[in-house]
């Protein structure tokens, strides 16, 4: 069983996808806390909903981001989180929350790093023209988008697709490997050498590939 801290800024699905695989036991965790430095974030309201305990930070509670990262890390120990999740959190983390919590600090991303890191990566995706898009569960470091890269799923582009049609397609893969990826974590799966995390006992799959569009003719 592992304690989670989980930070919100917006719609908050992934949260709820953590909130449902705990639920049906398939993830040994507990919510500890819900951080959200939105007070009108719908995430807010499924974990209270869920009756998890909620503090929300408004980006205003401090004048630097060291300072409030340095309040949240205070929230954090309190409620006695060990793994971070970042689900939708719409900051940029500093230094004193990353060395507070160094690679037990999650986050996920939609495009296959390295590829579309920051904002608006289903739209960057859909306008740069690829086949194959994503999503990608890391660890933070003090880049953006750019940890230790612990799981991707992969989902075809195509080309009547818009920033929504992708987002949507995307979202559904999220909620599948984020908790998956917090699982590995619990069940001390995961270890990070260098830049690469090694899954343990996990099954290869070879000789597979994709094609998007497929050679399947019509
Ligand atoms: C997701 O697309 C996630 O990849 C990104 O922010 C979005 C959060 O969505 N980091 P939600 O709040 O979990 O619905």
């Amino acid at each position: 069983m592992i304690n989670l801290g989980v930070l919100v800024s917006g719609s908050g699905t992934n949260l709820q996808a953590i909130i449902d695989a705990i639920e049906a036991k398939k993830l040994p965790a507990n919510i500890n806390v819900v951080i959200s430095n939105n007070p009108n974030a719908y995430a807010v309201q499924r974990a209270k909903i869920h009756n998890i305990p909620v503090e929300v930070i408004p980006n205003s509670s401090a004048a630097t981001r060291e300072a409030y990262d340095n309040i949240v890390v205070e929230v954090l120990k309190r409620y006695t989180v060990e793994l971070v999740v970042l689900a939708g959190f719409m900051r940029v983390l500093t230094q004193s929350l990353i060395n507070a919590f160094p690679m037990h600090i999650m986050n996920i991303h939609p495009a296959l790093l390295p590829s579309f890191h920051g904002l608006h990566a289903q739209k960057n995706a859909v306008d740069y023209g690829v086949k194959f898009s994503g999503a990608t569960v890391h660890f933070v470091d003090e880049g953006i988008d750019t940890g230790p890269i612990i799981i991707q799923a992969v989902v075809p582009v195509y080309d009547d697709d818009t920033e929504e049609t992708l987002a949507k397609r995307i979202l559904k893969e999220e909620h599948k490997i984020y908790p998956y990826a917090i699982q590995l974590f619990a069940e001390g799966r995961l270890e990070v050498k260098g830049r690469r995390v090694v899954v343990k006992d996990t099954a290869k799959t070879e000789n597979t590939f994709l094609e998007n569009p497929s050679s399947n003719q019509k």
